[in-house]
């Protein structure tokens, strides 16, 4: 069946899809984008996703107006169309296209970009995996709270953890532990869980807002703080949170093995809340 994506207010083939060469996203990675997780044919938390990306537009002074209404109705059509069950909607919009220059011309007229993709999630059943990882510099710049394209630092620390056959990177500045490159970090210590406070230094994640919610409910002791290397690798259980992959548990982080390898059980009780949350989630 013919994959169908939405590009600047059209339907059209995945094959047909063509951006212009002058297109900032291209040029400067003059752009946002959000990933939205699809679990069974519904889209999970995408009133925060178009929260932040409001958010992410408006730092950057990019001129989109942002329709919750018409962008969930383009995300369900091609769900139905692509018949995607599990994956994720990908969005991104550029500054738009005009002739190569660092200055930015207003009212330039925004590229849209709309696709599904399917993909299998690491749920907590009976073969809920936990991962080996690497720590990495954080090279990146001092905007790391805007979802933006600008993702090189990220890409070059995620294939440098690939090569070494660990399934990520977590990301390390002045110290401390930030967050992964594509997903926010937690620890637990002595039944106390930790993350790194929002700020500029990381990603404000949609799935460690609603966690967080979780957690409150549950009444866990929960602080965001952030943590050093040394108590990354001393921590008992650790874990990373994503839209492209919900709650990973980690089970080694360099050479220090977590929790004699095993998934924690805290860990494993909220990763089936919050996957109970998803199950649960309105269409
Ligand atoms: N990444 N931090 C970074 C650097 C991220 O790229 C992501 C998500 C997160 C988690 O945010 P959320 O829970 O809203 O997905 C944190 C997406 C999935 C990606 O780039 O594919």
């Amino acid at each position: 069946m013919a994959k169908y994506v939405y590009l600047n207010s059209r339907f059209t083939k995945h094959s047909h899809a063509k951006i212009h060469i002058e297109d900032r996203g291209l040029q400067f990675a003059d752009s946002v984008y959000e990933v939205i997780p699809i679990y069974n044919k519904k889209l999970i938390d995408t009133k925060f996703h178009l929260q932040r990306l409001r958010f992410s537009l408006s730092e950057l002074d990019i001129e989109y107006k942002v329709n919750d209404k018409q962008l969930i109705d383009i995300f369900c059509k091609l769900i139905n169309t692509n018949n995607i069950k599990n994956g994720i909607i990908y969005l991104q919009i550029t500054r738009g296209v005009q002739q190569r220059s660092h200055v930015y011309k207003n009212n330039l007229k925004p590229t849209v970009i709309i696709y599904s993709q399917s993909k299998s999630f690491n749920i907590p059943d009976k073969n809920f995996k936990g991962v080996e990882v690497i720590t990495h510099e954080d090279l990146r710049w001092s905007r790391a709270d805007l979802k933006t394209v600008n993702l090189l630092p990220n890409i070059l620390a995620e294939n440098l953890a690939h090569k070494k056959n660990k399934y990520t990177a977590i990301l390390i500045k002045n110290n401390k532990i930030t967050e992964g490159a594509h997903s926010n970090i937690w620890i637990i210590k002595k039944n106390k869980i930790f993350t790194h406070p929002v700020n500029n230094d990381i990603l404000k994640g949609v799935t460690r807002t609603v966690l967080k919610l979780i957690i409150k409910k549950m009444g866990f002791i929960f602080k965001e703080n952030s943590f050093t290397k040394e108590q990354l690798y001393k921590a008992d259980e650790v874990f990373l949170t994503s839209s492209g992959s919900f709650i990973t548990p980690i089970l080694k982080i360099d050479s220090k093995t977590i929790n004699s390898g095993e998934i924690g059980d805290i860990t494993l009780k909220l990763a089936t809340l919050y996957f109970k949350s998803i199950k649960n989630e309105k269409a």
